[in-house]
């Protein structure tokens, strides 16, 4: 199967029923599905492997943060799971994204292994409370470098830290991007979001989407509208 789609669905449920009823309309090779830590907690395992069953592409999006060897082992059951993407805390440190790197070379289905640089929720007082210094687009920067000489696949950033990261990292760095609304949706709680165009047109290499597809009437017409405004770029 073929998948050349640029969007991740975001699937923020708290029940399957719900999750399964949007999964239902949409087709694995017209995008791919994220699993965070609410539908992962509540759902276990059991529910990705219905959703990799069904021939979806998984970014099983845990975050992973932990000593080297319980990160190695977490990416480990990432692999075994099939997932397709999955990440961790770049402030786990080089020697953390090494031993996951390790682990996922080691086994036959190696799922892109991304990593998570500065939280967008974050501001610069908060960062500063935790001991860093300096912009959050500085660590940010810092942090996505590290991630790149630590062999990691890309990071997880903000559609508007897009444009410098690509500048300064290679080509096939991916670059994962949430934050996205199409020109005249509602922004609901996110703050500087960019449409799927122009992120793609900065240098994002994937669009996480939620609420613009999970709340459509049409979720697929939502994504095929969405795959041809990227096309025509
Ligand atoms: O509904 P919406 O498109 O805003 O969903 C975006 C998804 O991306 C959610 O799952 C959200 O948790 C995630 N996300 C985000 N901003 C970040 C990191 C992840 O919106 N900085």
């Amino acid at each position: 199967m073929s998948n050349n789609s640029h969007i991740i669905v975001a699937l923020d449920y708290a029940d399957e029923k719900s999750a399964l009823a949007l999964v239902n309309q949409l087709e694995p090779d017209s995008c791919r599905l994220k699993v965070g830590k609410e539908m992962f907690t509540r759902l276990g395992p059991q529910f990705v492997e219905k959703l990799t069953s069904k021939d979806f592409d998984v970014f099983l999006d845990l975050k992973f943060h932990d000593i080297p060897n319980t990160v190695a082992g977490a990416c480990a059951a990432a692999c075994d799971l099939g997932v397709w993407m999955v990440n961790v805390h770049a402030s786990g440190g080089r020697r953390m994204m090494e031993a996951a790197r390790e682990e996922i070379e080691k086994s036959s289905h190696k799922p892109s292994l991304i990593a998570v640089t500065i939280l967008t929720s974050l501001d610069t007082d908060d960062i500063h409370e935790i001991g860093y210094q300096g912009s959050p687009a500085e660590n940010v920067y810092n942090l996505a470098s590290l991630t790149n000489q630590s062999g990691l696949d890309g990071v997880v950033c903000s559609p508007k830290e897009v444009e410098h990261l690509r500048s300064s990292l290679p080509n096939d760095f991916l670059l994962v991007t949430p934050g996205i609304r199409p020109a005249g949706s509602m922004a609901d709680d996110q703050r500087r979001t960019m449409t799927p165009a122009e992120a793609i047109k900065a240098g994002s290499s994937y669009l996480v989407m939620g609420r613009p597809i999970t709340q459509a009437d049409d979720p697929m017409e939502v994504l095929v509208s969405t795959e041809a405004g990227i096309a025509e770029i």
